[in-house]
């Protein structure tokens, strides 16, 4: 079925953040008109007082001749009437007489009709250098002849650029007061959503085991999420406890038969019916392994715990692993490497290591070795022999459960299967590959997280990814020297 488009995006910062800045461009937008078309009213108001004045002066001027032609006392106060082109312009109309303008009006004309109201009229009305606001009025004259008209007009441009210049102020200051908003929304943003990082780290450190439990100190309203996200964490371990515990309680009635069994079997084969003895032998030894993996399964339950510390939990197992080998002369050397803590549960460490450890005794001639290093996050262990090694093309197979090449050590083909199962609830991750020394033998990589401090955790299958990279010690096992100083070491 096709993914339907999410309409929104997916974070919640990027949410946010679109939200406050489409809030504050409609807001400001919304403001920027208002203040433009309030201001524009004032303005306009004021040119309307002003220019009104001004017609009531021009009328106050306007003196009759001993003909009756309309002429001014003196200019107007106000000197852009006197400049040609100004954009201010008067005007006086005498029927039977030449009308008077202004200096400013060189040519064109005022239109006179405006003029025939004893009151003051205005309205828009074409003028000499374009649309201008006109006003006039008409006046009886002093002499009883006729009307005079008394006409005052201004370009609409003027206005405009008032208006214009006003705008520019505000668009410019409005988006900086808008930017300021942003930026302090987005702080504000940043720091409501915080608790989001830490409560998703809190439960990353749980997911990886480095914390058990979700810590405490959250805002009122993650509190109780935290609370349910610890009651299903309680819940989810007393289950796998009880599972574990009956897991464990069912392996243990089984292997106490199984022993009961074999011990028969065992006094069987003395007699003469050897060969089936030693069949049923063979099968409860499958039997007892098969449980094993399946115990192993079962216990890990990829919650690291306390973490592993190496090299302290390396050696006990290279130790007993030796032992194991004895009869073969086998010797386990174990390098010397960081300290560092596992994010992995200390027994379901033990399982991978001594599988591994206990294919590399089985198979080396003579020697194992094992060394570790650490990197961002996670730490490399190899394992090392001088055996056979597994051909190439085969180093993925022999991990399939029950897959064993060669026969002549005991076995069940579980051992690999086991490992890797339990190295990759953690995120590790187990690669097999030939020496770097061009020898016989088999390096073993195995690659674990580590735990709280040791860095991010590791991905077993961004960690494959990176190649051959992915099993590089910083010093890497060459050749098998002695022991390096570790206390504990196993020669
Ligand atoms: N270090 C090694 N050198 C050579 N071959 C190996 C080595 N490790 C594993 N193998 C091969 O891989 C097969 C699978 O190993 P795995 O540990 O899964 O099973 P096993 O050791 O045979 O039995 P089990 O571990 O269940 O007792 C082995 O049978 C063996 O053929
Ligand atoms: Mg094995």
């Amino acid at each position: 079925m096709a993914r339907r488009a999410r309409p929104f995006p997916r974070s919640l910062r990027l949410r946010f953040a679109l939200a406050i800045l489409l809030w504050i461009a409609a807001g400001f937008v919304l403001i920027g008109f208002s203040l433009s078309s309030l201001v524009r009213r004032h303005v306009e108001a004021q040119f309307h007082d002003e220019l009104a004045v001004h017609l009531e002066e021009l009328a106050a001027l306007t003196r009759l001749t001993p003909e009756g032609a309309p002429y001014l006392d003196r200019p107007l106060s106000d000197p852009r009437y006197a400049m040609p082109g100004s954009g201010f312009y008067w005007q006086v109309e005498r029927e039977g007489h030449a009308p008077l303008r202004s200096g400013s009006m060189p040519q064109g004309t005022l239109d006179p009709e405006l003029a025939h109201q004893p009151h003051i009229v205005h309205r828009l009305a074409p003028g000499p250098t374009g649309p201008t606001m006109t006003y006039g009025f008409a006046a009886p004259a002093p002499d009883g002849g006729p009307e005079l008209h008394f006409l005052i007009a201004t370009d609409e441009r003027i206005l405009n650029e008032v208006i214009a210049a006003f705008d520019r102020d505000l668009g410019r200051w409005l988006a900086l007061l808008a930017l300021g908003l942003f930026g302090t929304g987005s702080l504000v943003m940043l720091y409501v959503l915080r608790p989001l990082d830490r409560l998703g780290r809190a439960i990353a450190a749980v997911r990886h085991g480095s914390a058990h439990r979700m810590e405490t100190g959250w805002p009122a309203e993650i509190e109780p999420l935290v609370d349910e996200l610890n009651e299903l964490l309680d819940t989810t371990d007393t289950m796998v406890s009880r599972a574990r515990l009956e897991a464990g309680n069912l392996a243990h009635h089984l292997r106490t038969s199984l022993a009961i069994l074999t011990d028969e079997a065992e006094t069987l084969a003395r007699g003469p019916a050897g060969d089936s003895a030693t069949t049923l032998i063979e099968q409860c030894r499958r039997i007892a392994r098969q449980l094993d993996w399946h115990l192993a399964r079962a216990r890990a339950g990829a919650r690291a715990g306390a973490g592993t510390a190496i090299p302290q939990a390396i050696l006990p197992i290279a130790t007993a692993i030796e032992r194991l080998h004895a009869g073969r002369g086998v010797r386990f050397v174990v390098g010397s490497g960081p300290a560092a803590r596992l994010a992995v549960d200390e027994a379901d460490f033990a399982e991978i290591l001594s599988n591994l450890a206990d294919n590399a005794g089985k198979w080396a001639r003579t020697q194992v070795a094992i060394a570790w290093g650490v990197r961002a996050g996670e730490a490399v262990i190899q394992i090392v022999d001088d055996g056979p090694g597994i051909p190439e093309a085969q180093r993925e197979a022999v991990f399939a459960a029950g897959t064993r090449l060669d026969e002549r050590a005991p076995g069940h083909g579980l051992g690999l299967a086991i490992a890797r199962d339990l190295a990759r609830r953690y995120g590790g991750e187990i690669r097999l590959r030939g020496r770097d020394d061009g020898e016989d033998g088999l390096v073993v990589c195995l690659v674990l997280p580590l735990g709280a401090g040791g860095g991010q955790v590791a991905d077993g299958r961004a960690a494959a990814a990176r190649g051959s990279e992915w099993c590089r010690l910083s010093e890497p096992v060459r050749n098998f020297g002695p022991c390096r100083g570790v206390s504990g070491c196993s020669n």
